[in-house]
């Protein structure tokens, strides 16, 4: 008679034990193996300007920045690019796009002592290298020999925080993005997690932005404003010291006034286009944005759904105003005109996405015009009455609808309630959504999908979720970034959302950071990063290598294989 064979796990491989997840090496499991690529202070291209520490501004310009995060990698024969699962399967693998490709990498933030060697820039050209580790690379990478390299690109690119940037959408233009030194808008800043688009570009999120500027005024004449404690601006900022040579992040100099409202967004940049001037997207709010996750709704509408990590701040979504192609078509960006929402998540597990429009009686008493509205979203979001959150992190859209985020904990906390249900939250937990009317509707209903704190003392233990990626198949990547049970170094785990079966994968070295995922169509390989190895202190890890006798550690990427070949996650 008949043998039915039984079903495939869809996690086969054997999981990073508990005891060798510690140290200055990282570990993977044994069915895989990993390479690495693009630290930070590489060359761009292969003819740039080699590493050297600390790096001269003129150089660090030219090569890759530090803090790597979000990341997203588009196949060098497909400029139409969807991310979210559809096209990637195995009928993809004899594309050329599977082993040559450009990857664009944010580079969210690199101290002063690993940048500088210093724990404050001493001159403006200090400064300067410490803004041009920052920011974005776009790399053209290519497999040879099963090594991944950067190659020579005439689209390769740095953007950092002194690039020309333009705005779009509501607020572009607005008096509140003038400032009276009529400097014309530059940079991009603390670029955490990333989303790319379905028309093939990548979407940087600027995140903690606030801490860059500083007040250098003696007498103490600055003062915040309402807007300025609701985005966390101080005097002294987190310690970069760069308003001390640049006026720019000088929050005290009447001059750049308004300068601080330039950030908090999320940019646009073209992969395939070293010429196009990124764009702050405007309409999809100021927040200290986490992750800018694509998927197309319904009628073809595009919908980005959007963390702002802070305690108790939010999730949003934009929903496009028409069929993305159409909009294209007509010579407009589907980022441009549309519906931005924020998330209410109700006791009984439905959940209500509250439109932050004039429409709204309260907000147009608040706001003069979705400009005003758009540079203060928080503050309209408070108005509205969502759902503060714990510390949204990531989002990821799994093929069957459901959405998923990462709230990564939040000590703080002191009342409890259904979606965020430990008070104090001290590892965090994954929320799950799905939304009426394929994204667009304003409903959804929700659930939890795992709380970390549950999984302690077993093999599965974890703490802090933050990147996320689901794949085609049902499986759930989790990337960590803080304190980790049982004297674990940062890690990434595969969870199987139909069986929530959890597998380490991965596992950093001491003081890092796992974060960013991207992999090629046929997802044979990965790319995942490091950030802040051994929090730049040599003493402890000089991982990746040591190099011309300097032994910094740096971040870089890990590229993952599995070593029968098969899908990443298998
Ligand atoms: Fe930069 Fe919220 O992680
Ligand atoms: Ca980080
Ligand atoms: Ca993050
Ligand atoms: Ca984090």
């Amino acid at each position: 008679h008949r043998h039915w064979p039984e079903r495939k796990p869809l996690i086969g491989f054997t999981p990073v034990a508990l005891e060798d997840g510690s140290g200055a090496m990282p570990s993977i499991s044994a069915d895989y193996e990993y390479d690495v690529m693009i630290p930070w202070g590489e060359p761009l291209e292969p003819s740039g300007p080699a590493f050297s520490w600390p790096p001269k501004a003129a150089d660090q310009a030219k090569q890759i920045g530090i803090g790597h995060d979000g990341m997203a990698y588009f196949p060098i024969d497909q400029k139409e690019w969807a991310l979210f699962g559809n096209k990637f399967n195995r009928g993809n693998k004899h594309r050329r796009g599977n082993r040559h490709g450009m990857l664009a990498i944010n580079h969210e933030f690199g101290g002063n002592h690993h940048v500088l060697g210093k724990s404050a820039p001493e001159s403006l050209e200090e400064v300067r290298t410490s803004q041009h580790a920052h920011g974005v690379s776009i790399v053209e990478i290519k497999q040879g020999r099963n090594k991944w390299r950067q190659v020579e690109s005439k689209n390769a690119r740095r953007i950092h925080v002194n690039t020309p940037v333009t705005f779009s959408g509501p607020a572009a233009g607005h008096a509140l993005l003038q400032t009276p030194a009529g400097n014309i808008p530059l940079g991009t800043v603390n670029n955490c997690s990333s989303g790319a688009t379905p028309w093939g570009t990548y979407l940087t999120c600027e995140e903690n932005f606030n801490g860059y500027f500083g007040a250098t005024n003696k007498e103490q004449t600055w003062s915040p404003t309402e807007s300025h404690n609701r985005y966390g601006f101080s005097r002294g900022g987190f310690g970069y010291g760069w308003e001390k040579f640049d006026a720019r992040f000088d929050l005290s100099n009447p001059d750049y006034r308004n300068e601080e409202n330039r950030f908090g967004w999320v940019v646009e940049i073209d992969p395939f286009d070293a010429t196009q001037t990124p764009v702050k997207r405007t309409a999809l709010g100021r927040v200290k944005h986490e992750g800018a996750t694509s998927v197309i709704g319904h009628n073809g509408r595009a919908v980005v759904y959007m963390g702002d990590d802070q305690r108790f701040d939010y999730i949003y979504k934009f929903v496009s105003a028409d069929h993305y192609k159409k909009m294209l078509a007509a010579g407009k960006s589907p980022l441009d005109e549309g519906v931005l929402y924020v998330a209410r998540f109700n006791e009984d597990g439905s959940g209500d996405w509250l439109p932050l429009t004039l429409d709204n009686a309260d907000l147009a008493a608040r706001f003069a015009d979705m400009g005003e509205l758009l540079v203060n979203t928080r503050i309209a979001a408070d108005i509205v009455g969502a759902t503060p959150m714990d510390r949204p992190e990531w989002t990821t859209v799994a093929p069957n609808g459901d959405v998923y985020c990462t709230l990564t904990n939040n000590s703080r906390r002191t009342e409890a309630d259904a979606a965020n249900p430990l008070a104090p939250n001290p590892d965090g937990h994954i929320i799950r959504w799905h939304d009426a009317d394929e994204h667009t509707g304003t409903t959804f209903k929700w659930d939890i999908f795992l709380i970390a704190e549950t999984t302690h003392g077993t093999e599965e233990s974890f703490a802090s979720p933050d990147g996320l990626w689901a794949d085609p198949d049902g499986r759930l990547f989790i990337q960590t970034d803080g304190g980790q049970k049982n004297g674990l170094n940062n890690q990434m785990l595969v969870a199987d959302t139909t069986t929530g079966k959890l597998s380490r994968l991965l596992t950093g070295v001491y003081g890092d950071e796992i974060t960013g995922i991207a992999v090629t169509p046929d997802r044979c390989t990965m790319f995942v990063n490091t950030q802040h190895p051994g929090n730049g202190d040599p003493s402890v890890t000089n991982f990746p290598a040591p190099q011309d006798g300097v032994t910094v550690p740096r971040d870089c990427t890990i590229v993952i294989t599995k070593k029968d070949g098969g899908i990443i996650g298998s």
